[in-house]
């Protein structure tokens, strides 16, 4: 018998985007199209029930086991980090991570430390780490823009998606620090214990996104 597989969806855009995608590899998620304030759902015409998570607890789900499948925004992925599969690029909820400043600043023109603020610390110290430069980062929750306006930090480290929000804000990226889009994952023993059931899924999913492409 087949065995059911539990996947963990980001909620919010990428789920939105991941409900077509499985769609069009001819899943039924009219329950997740409708979720009420349900968090599982059990699709009626294929062994699949989805669960809706924030991103950094669909990387939880995932290695502890409880899922077997999770999408998750490659952002999450960085920051985060954790021992399970990285099998596909999904495409969608592509953006980029920058670091930005006031517009006009210089911001390596100085030998001062440079203080950085970001919701990504690891991801702000492996990118000025990789650099051989000491920066003092400063963990913010959101809106990270107020960091610089309000000169509490040199820069920032953020999530670029049309740059709308740092031109609205005076500020400008000055450079790319890692692309991101949505990605697959796997947890490393489902892998081999429902290596049919998800290949036949990974399979589904290939087409489609090959079909777009
Ligand atoms: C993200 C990011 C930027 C904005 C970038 O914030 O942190 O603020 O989107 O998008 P843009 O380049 O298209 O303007 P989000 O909407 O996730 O809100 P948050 O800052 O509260 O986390």
């Amino acid at each position: 018998m087949s065995e059911r597989l539990r996947i963990a969806l980001t909620k919010g855009r990428l789920q939105d985007k991941s409900v077509e995608l499985f769609e069009g590899a001819g899943l039924d998620c009219a329950p997740v199209r409708n979720p009420g304030r349900r968090l599982i759902h059990a699709l009626p015409n294929y062994p699949l029930d989805v669960v809706l998570a924030k991103a950094p607890d669909v990387i939880t789900y995932v290695e502890h086991g409880v899922c077997d499948l999770g999408v998750v925004g490659k952002d999450t992925i960085l920051e985060k980090g954790g021992a399970f599969y990285e099998v596909l690029d999904l495409g969608f909820g592509r953006c980029r991570f920058a670091l930005a400043v006031k517009k006009g600043t210089d911001f390596y023109g100085t030998y001062k430390t440079r203080r950085v603020a970001s919701k990504y610390p690891n991801v702000t110290r492996a990118f000025f780490e990789g650099r051989g430069m000491d920066v003092d980062i400063i963990k913010i929750e959101g809106s990270v823009e107020l960091a610089p306006i309000l000169d509490l930090a040199d820069g920032i480290v953020d999530i670029v998606e049309t740059g709308a929000t740092l031109r609205e804000n005076g500020l400008e990226p000055i450079e790319d620090v890692a692309q991101v889009s949505a990605r697959l994952i796997v947890n490393t023993a489902s892998m081999k214990l429902y290596k049919t059931e998800i290949t036949d899924f990974l399979s589904r999913v290939e087409r489609e996104l090959g079909g777009k492409a």
